[in-house]
């Protein structure tokens, strides 16, 4: 496979495949990935609950992350890159720059901030400055305490509203893609249809132009999967059949399945 580049992922959109994108956090889960065709490895913060075992994203740093962005680049072949700004790792245009500048001399090919319209400046000036950049909206993690729970997000008209214009303003200032989480499937495929740039989703139904999902979750070690995960372990032999058979489902829109997503 041909090096995953933003390039790819544009063409990918453009032409209606899907776009293939999995949490990675090692060396050796990058290259099981990209054996199975995953084209964008995760460095999630979501690592702070998974590896760390954190009841939340917000004790991560960005040291964690780019330890496991180093290990994960070591065992790539050639998927694109992303890596997490972890929390308030970019609450000042300084911090985004000096935490991204981080992330990338480990070998992150585009860096990952949550939020929403209010980042444009921060998206800009990155580009500015040669690193792409991925906005997460919807729900986002490391937000927890402000949303008071993991809560679906733009179910009422006026939230739903504010993320449909900061996809466009997002867009318009330079990021290079977004992230939707938890959020109606209705509405995150129209705010993908709204934007060229690809818009990769995750509990937010089949009509995104990609999907992610946390490794372990897809694998079933999660004893409490949210609604949107499948256990792709199941019915396989080896973690490589999960990974490739996670990969098919996304690439024929097999996965999300209706009851994966949010209704209005
Ligand atoms: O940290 C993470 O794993 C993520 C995905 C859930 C999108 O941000
Ligand atoms: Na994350």
């Amino acid at each position: 496979m041909a090096d995953v580049t933003l390039t790819t992922l544009r063409g990918l959109k453009q032409n209606g495949e899907k776009i293939v994108m999995l949490t990675c956090y090692d060396a050796t889960f990058a290259a099981a990935a990209c054996a199975a065709g995953v084209e964008v490895l995760l460095i999630g913060d979501s690592l702070g609950n998974v590896l760390q075992g954190h009841d939340s994203t917000l004790p991560v740093s960005v040291a964690d992350m780019a330890y496991h962005t180093a290990c994960v680049k070591r065992g790539n072949q050639g998927a694109l890159i992303l890596a997490d700004l972890p929390f308030m790792s970019y609450a000042t245009l300084e911090q985004a720059l000096d935490s991204s500048a981080a992330l990338m001399r480990a070998g992150a090919h585009m860096v990952k901030l949550e939020g929403g319209a209010w980042l444009a400046d921060s998206v800009r000036r990155l580009a500015e400055n040669g690193i792409p950049a991925c906005v997460h909206l919807g729900l986002t993690p490391q937000s927890v305490n402000v949303f008071g729970g993991y809560k679906v997000q733009g179910r009422d008209a006026a939230r739903a509203r504010e993320m449909r214009e900061a996809a466009l303003a997002l867009e318009q200032a330079g990021a290079a893609m977004l992230l939707l989480e938890c959020v109606p499937s209705a509405l995150a495929a129209e705010i993908s249809r709204s934007v060229r740039i690809p818009v990769i989703g995750i509990g937010a139904g089949v009509d995104t132009d990609g999907q992610v999902l946390v490794l372990h979750d897809m694998l079933g070690l999660n004893p409490r999967p949210a609604k949107f995960v499948r256990n792709f372990m199941a019915g396989q032999a080896s973690i490589q059949d999960a990974l490739a058979a996670y990969t098919q489902a996304v690439k024929t829109a097999q996965f999300p399945a209706p009851e994966h997503g949010f209704s209005a």
